[in-house]
């Protein structure tokens, strides 16, 4: 069994990924941590019953994780609490799958140099469902054939979410950058400012869509859109427990969802 731990508990994401542990077979929930609800049972939050297991105040992370023997923490709160507290549990020992969003390449970079440093094992992904990796896939293959195409990226999601635009829309961005060469970005439009080489990526934030994703190639007479929608949260919990279960088997170093689906 796996001694799994959930930073950020009592949020959608944690409680959705708390729920999938419960249902694993080969992972268990051994410790719970968030800012808020301290003492309270894991499970209420999972709508899965009493699980024996009280959330923790993040501020005892790293004793916490001692205590219970974790072997892997999944992350997915806010990128300030990412920054602090994924550099505590790789120095413990402790593998990291990092769901968090709105990283700043500086943070990022500690956050790598943490992993690699105390030789864990990490799955830092800003999309953990499959058809996401696989619309990666799809706008990888589209940007090879289609240069000359204008770019946008289109991207909606609840209006709850704090950071924009989503990662799995930078993360588009940057496949198709990666392909054509150093593109520039232009996020949103305003003013007069006319249309270079550029990829456009644009923000909708409204009531409760869990996350659409469009990249449009647009030509003269033609276009071509790619499109994800998730239809539920569901999807990235189950991913982020699929990547647990697999980066515990896995030499140290930093993995992504390609690896974990072997894309
Ligand atoms: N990678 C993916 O597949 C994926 C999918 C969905 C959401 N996300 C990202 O996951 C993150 C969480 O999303 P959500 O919808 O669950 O948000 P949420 O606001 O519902 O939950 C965040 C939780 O983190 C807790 N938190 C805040 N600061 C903390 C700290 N310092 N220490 C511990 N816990 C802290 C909050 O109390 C809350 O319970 C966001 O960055 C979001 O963009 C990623």
């Amino acid at each position: 069994m796996i001694n799994a731990a959930v930073l950020g508990a009592c949020g959608r994401m944690g409680s959705l990924i708390i729920e999938n542990i419960t249902s694993s077979t080969n992972m268990q929930l051994v410790a719970a941590f968030d800012v808020g609800n301290i003492g309270r049972d894991a499970g209420e939050f999972a709508h899965v019953g009493n699980l024996g297991i009280q959330i923790s105040d993040v501020k005892d992370l790293e004793t916490v994780l001692k205590k219970t023997q974790t072997e892997v923490l999944i992350d997915f709160t806010i990128a300030g609490a990412t920054i602090v507290n994924a550099p505590v549990a790789a120095g413990c020992g402790v593998n990291l799958i990092i769901g968090t969003t709105g990283l700043t390449p500086e943070q990022r970079a500690v956050i790598d140099e943490a992993i690699r440093k105390n030789k864990v094992r990490a799955v830092i992904s800003p999309n953990y469902s499959v058809g996401v990796n696989v619309f990666f896939k799809i706008v990888r293959e589209a940007a090879k054939y289609l240069a000359d195409y204008d770019i946008e990226i289109i991207e909606a999601h609840h209006n709850q979410k704090k950071d924009a635009p989503s990662g799995t829309a930078l993360r588009a961005a940057d496949v198709i950058s990666e392909v054509l060469g150093g593109k520039e970005y232009v996020y949103g439009r305003e003013g007069i400012a006319p249309r270079g080489k550029e990829i456009g990526i644009h923000a909708v934030r409204g009531g409760d869509i869990t996350g659409d994703h469009s990249v449009l190639f647009v030509g003269n007479s033609e276009r071509i859109e790619i499109r994800h929608m998730a239809h539920s949260r569901q999807i990235f919990a189950k991913g982020a427990v699929r990547a647990a279960e697999w980066v515990c088997g896995e030499e140290p170093g930093i993995y992504n969802m390609d690896d974990v689906l072997g894309l």
